[in-house]
């Protein structure tokens, strides 16, 4: 997969782009994230993204022909482009839309600005995505909270494919509980079930548990 970030802070980007899952990723060559800075397709020679409002008003507004024209770039390249504007009036994201777009090849993503962009950007996007029901300052932490969940669904990226298969909303289920070592922790045990080492009776009771654990906190997924 190919993702090309267009942002105004790209300085936000270099360290999450190398570290952890997102970092192995890139060095198996699973994923290739780019970031871009809009400012390199302003012309005008204060480098200028944003504007004015027209009608007055407090802010500045980004401007459609420098996100067009930074667009258009990636898509003369290869046309398959989806695009995607990040916008809290976006179409809210889930697991099942990161298992679409898991799918795809190429990405682009704008990342808005917080006082606002020009509605005409609307129309370069073949999607917009909002992250939840809160605002946040710029399109930039969706982006990243975006290509975390679909990159870590890219065959190969996480070690173990069977752990995507189980976990919390694959299945509209929340993940069962876990347990690790040491087998008692402050009187705490662990369920006799999981060291019986009967591996279909440990089958049976993690989706039990994750049915019960899904009614209990979140009976919406269950509908
Ligand atoms: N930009 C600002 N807030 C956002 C949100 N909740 N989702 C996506 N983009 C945003």
């Amino acid at each position: 997969m190919q993702v090309e970030i267009l942002t105004i802070f790209p300085e936000i980007f270099p360290t999450w782009l190398t570290t952890s899952i997102i970092g192995r990723a890139q060095k198996k060559k699973l994923v290739k994230i780019n970031v871009h800075n809009l400012r390199d397709w302003a012309t005008d020679k204060h480098k200028s993204v944003d504007d004015k409002p027209f009608g007055g008003g407090p802010g500045m507004v980004m401007r459609v022909d420098v996100v067009e024209r930074a667009i258009s770039e990636f898509r003369f390249q290869n046309s398959d482009f989806r695009t995607i504007l990040l916008t809290p009036q976006g179409k809210k994201f889930n697991q099942r839309l990161a298992q679409k777009l898991a799918k795809q090849k190429q990405l682009i993503l704008i990342c808005g600005h917080y006082e606002g962009f020009d509605e005409r950007i609307r129309r370069l996007a073949n999607e917009e995505i909002s992250i939840g029901d809160y605002v946040l300052t710029g399109g930039e932490i969706p982006a990243m909270a975006l290509i975390d969940a679909v990159v870590r669904l890219i065959p190969g990226v996480v070690g173990n494919d069977e752990s995507t298969k189980d976990e919390s909303f694959s299945q509209n289920l929340l993940e069962y509980p876990q347990y690790t070592r040491p087998e008692i922790y402050k009187k705490m045990t662990v369920p006799k079930i999981l060291l019986s080492g009967n591996h279909a009776e440990i089958k049976k009771w993690r989706k039990k548990e994750a049915e019960k654990r899904t009614k209990q906190r979140r009976p919406d997924l269950l509908k």
